[in-house]
């Protein structure tokens, strides 16, 4: 039996939920970070019928205050967690002289300052416990630049600095650190987009596979980045 605990951010909807399917089929222990508790008890519910132990945590992630509760609450339940899924993210598409004040902060605040809050409380249990695996959900925007896409860009290669520093920081502690760096992939997030061709895209599931994979390979095993797109489609 798995008895691995792992915290899953953006859990939801969109890529964070179908990791939660996937990581509940192979049998961890799951808590599931989002700000929509009702749609979080819904999958809870859903995932507690078939077996799974499920922790639902509404929370806000660009908030301290919320995440050290959250946190709290994983650890005083599980006593211990094994894989933290930095997930939640948000994106705009604007040119830099239309991005907004409030779009600007509302990037600053959940991609980059969540993700810190995020990771510096559960990497906090990890080092205490010597092991653990951190993977970020990042995209292909934290690769190279796209028109547009100047503020998301500029979170989404935060993130792979972020991880990258990471890895090397906690590599004596046994903790693993990665990133996903996804192509397009079809999730609400992208409903703005108009588009026949999008079953051809990545699809959520084809990421919670990938994390399934990362998360198979050997303990001495550290995958700290991929890349990941659809055949038929590159940005
Ligand atoms: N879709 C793509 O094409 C694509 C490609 C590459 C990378 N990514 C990355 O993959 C991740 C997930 O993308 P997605 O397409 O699945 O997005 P999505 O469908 O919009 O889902 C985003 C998730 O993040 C949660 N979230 C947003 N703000 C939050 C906050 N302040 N605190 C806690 N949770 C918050 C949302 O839940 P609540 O609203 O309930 O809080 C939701 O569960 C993101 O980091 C995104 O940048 C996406």
């Amino acid at each position: 039996m798995n008895t691995k605990v792992a915290v899953i951010t953006g859990a939801s909807q969109g890529i964070g939920k179908e990791i939660a399917y996937q990581l509940a089929e192979d049998g961890y222990n799951l808590a599931l970070i989002s700000r929509n508790n009702e749609v979080l008890l819904e999958i809870s519910e859903l995932l507690s019928s078939k077996g799974c132990n499920v922790l639902p945590i509404p929370c806000d992630i660009s908030d301290i205050n919320s995440v050290r509760s959250a946190i709290n609450q994983v650890i005083n339940y599980y006593q211990k967690i094994d894989i933290l899924i930095c997930n939640a993210g948000i994106g705009v598409y604007n040119s830099l002289q239309q991005t907004s004040d409030d779009e600007w902060n509302k990037i600053l605040s959940v991609n980059i300052n969540g993700t810190f809050f995020i990771t510096r409380e559960v990497v906090k249990h990890m080092v205490k416990s010597k092991s653990g695996y951190v993977l970020f959900i990042g995209s292909e925007a934290g690769k190279q630049g796209f028109k547009n896409l100047s503020s998301y860009c500029f979170s989404k290669f935060g993130i792979n600095g972020f991880a990258a520093s990471l890895s090397k920081e906690c590599k004596k502690y046994g903790i693993r650190v990665g990133v996903i760096n996804s192509g397009l992939v079809n999730t609400e997030s992208n409903s703005n987009i108009i588009s026949s061709m999008k079953s051809t895209w990545l699809q959520p599931n084809d990421i919670a596979k990938i994390v399934q994979m990362t998360l198979n390979l050997p303990d001495h095993v550290v995958l700290d980045e991929i890349s990941v797109h659809s055949i038929h489609h590159r940005l």
